[in-house]
């Protein structure tokens, strides 16, 4: 199955997808990482995977509508059947939600519906809550607030952020892979 990831940063989940991809471990192929920042670690890590990035900055699209309309230009040339977003730091529009409809997935580091948004581990350690988590969910027009397909909790540790961190993103790699296969497999 054709996907699409979207990341606007170090695509470590996005690492993690391609591995399992390449293990066998889900059925589908990455046709495009769409990002909007072209410095972003992730593009180096596409490349060096040889997969084709379509870098786009919003800024020079007059309306959202335009600029998700150019990446579903792209979208459709390569067939892609789901987007998969990895760290894709921006909201998807009416434009994208209506073109892939229900084919929209995110990945987000706290069990929602438990600190949406930017930095939600720090949110999380914040709070002082002890245990947090990472959601995969579907994609709707709010921040982090559609259809939540997997979750799986993860302790806050020693109340440091990098360890905290590491912990996470070592899950987030394993949940994305089971619910990618649950949904394409
Ligand atoms: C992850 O924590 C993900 O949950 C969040 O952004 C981060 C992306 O990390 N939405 P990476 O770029 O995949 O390493």
């Amino acid at each position: 199955i054709p996907i699409a990831v979207f990341a606007s940063g170090s695509g470590s989940n996005f690492q993690a997808i391609c591995e399992a991809i390449e293990a066998g471990k889900i059925n589908a192929k990455i046709e495009l990482v769409v990002t909007d920042k072209p410095d972003a670690f992730v593009v180096q890590r596409a490349e060096s995977k040889g997969i084709q990035v379509l870098a786009i900055n919003p800024k020079n699209y007059a309306s959202k509508e335009c600029y998700e309309d150019a990446i579903i230009l792209v979208l459709r040339e390569k067939k892609v059947q789901w987007l998969v977003l990895a760290g894709y730091m921006r909201l998807i529009g009416k434009t994208l939600l209506g073109a892939y409809a229900s084919h929209i997935v995110n990945i987000h580091p706290s069990l929602l519906p438990s600190f949406p948004g930017k930095d939600a581990i720090g949110q999380a350690m914040a709070h002082g809550v002890k245990i947090t988590g990472v959601t995969v969910h579907f994609v709707d027009e709010g921040m982090d607030t559609g259809t939540i397909i997997m979750q799986k909790a993860v302790d806050i540790i020693d109340e440091d952020r990098d360890k905290t961190e590491g912990a996470i993103h070592a899950v987030e790699h394993e949940l994305y892979t089971a619910a990618l296969q649950k949904l394409l497999n």
